[in-house]
């Protein structure tokens, strides 16, 4: 039996990390509810995960829309039977790429960006909150970014907002840990995409074997890093561990 035997977990995001830390937990035996903006992509995880033998189900659920945030908790509560873990690591993923330093950027991109990232993910927690009491305790994830500590000169909205997610972690571990709900924050490093054989793309190559250069580590991060990590949160063996900024980044931001 695993550690996470009949636990309901909802999972944002069906991407590199979400879908990895998705089917890690399901192989500890959670009830995993998988939602992305892309439903396409939640489908593909979920299904990957009851192929396997797990137990899954998939749904959409936009960062920046509170209807899809509230539908997609509704959801994770009624497969698992309750809500005891969450993991918000979508992003605004549309307006990242727009982002650029405080005298060029699109006003209406910095807001989107705080919509998305902050008040979604806040929405998704105070939607999940008074279930996970229902249901006992739990724990919550959100994915911040070590560009949060070492801010790129040419974004900054993704930074700020990934920033604030800290204080919103330590916020519901101060108000909600002593009636039994965690909640942790993770900084992770650059995790490469890589093609099916295990390369990285090659109009990136250059930039990932830079990246990697600069950290005191042997290689690069892997989803399964992030996953196993995940895994090990949302388990009871991390019980004390609560309000904590957690970087996952081979070394990079030494704080
Ligand atoms: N991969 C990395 O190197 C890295 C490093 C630091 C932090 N992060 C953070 O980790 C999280 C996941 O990143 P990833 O690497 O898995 O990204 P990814 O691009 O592989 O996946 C992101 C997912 O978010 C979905 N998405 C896009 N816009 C959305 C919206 N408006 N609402 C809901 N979902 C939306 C996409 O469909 C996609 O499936 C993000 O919060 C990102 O900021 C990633």
């Amino acid at each position: 039996m695993g550690s996470l035997e009949n636990k309901s977990v909802l999972v944002l995001g069906a991407g590199l990390l979400g879908g990895a830390s998705a089917i890690r937990l399901a192989q500890d035996g959670a009830k995993v509810t998988v939602a992305d903006f892309d439903t396409s992509k939640s489908e593909v995880v979920a299904s990957s995960i009851r192929e396997a033998g797990g137990r899954a189900t998939a749904t959409g659920a936009d960062i920046c829309d509170p209807t899809t945030l509230a539908a997609a908790v509704a959801e994770a509560v009624r497969f698992g039977s309750g809500l005891h873990g969450l993991f918000v690591n979508s992003y605004e993923g549309q307006v990242a790429r727009q982002d650029n330093n405080i005298v060029d950027i699109d006003l209406d991109i910095w807001r989107r960006s705080l919509d998305g990232n902050v008040t979604g993910t806040l929405i998704t927690m105070r939607e999940a909150i008074p279930h996970m009491l229902a249901s006992g305790g739990g724990c919550i994830l959100c994915t911040s970014s070590s560009d949060s500590f070492d801010s790129p000169p040419n974004r900054v909205a993704y930074p700020v907002t990934k920033f604030a997610l800290h204080a919103l972690t330590r916020h519901v571990a101060a108000r909600w840990g002593r009636e039994g709900i965690r909640a942790n924050c993770l900084v992770p490093g650059l995790v490469p995409p890589r093609l099916p054989n295990g390369d990285f793309p090659p109009d990136k190559k250059e930039f990932y074997e830079g990246y990697v250069a600069q950290t005191p580590s042997t290689r690069a991060g892997e989803p399964s890093d992030v996953a196993n990590y995940v895994r090990f949160l949302m388990s009871e063996e991390a019980e004390w561990i609560n309000g904590q900024i957690l970087g996952i980044d081979g070394g990079l931001v030494l704080r």
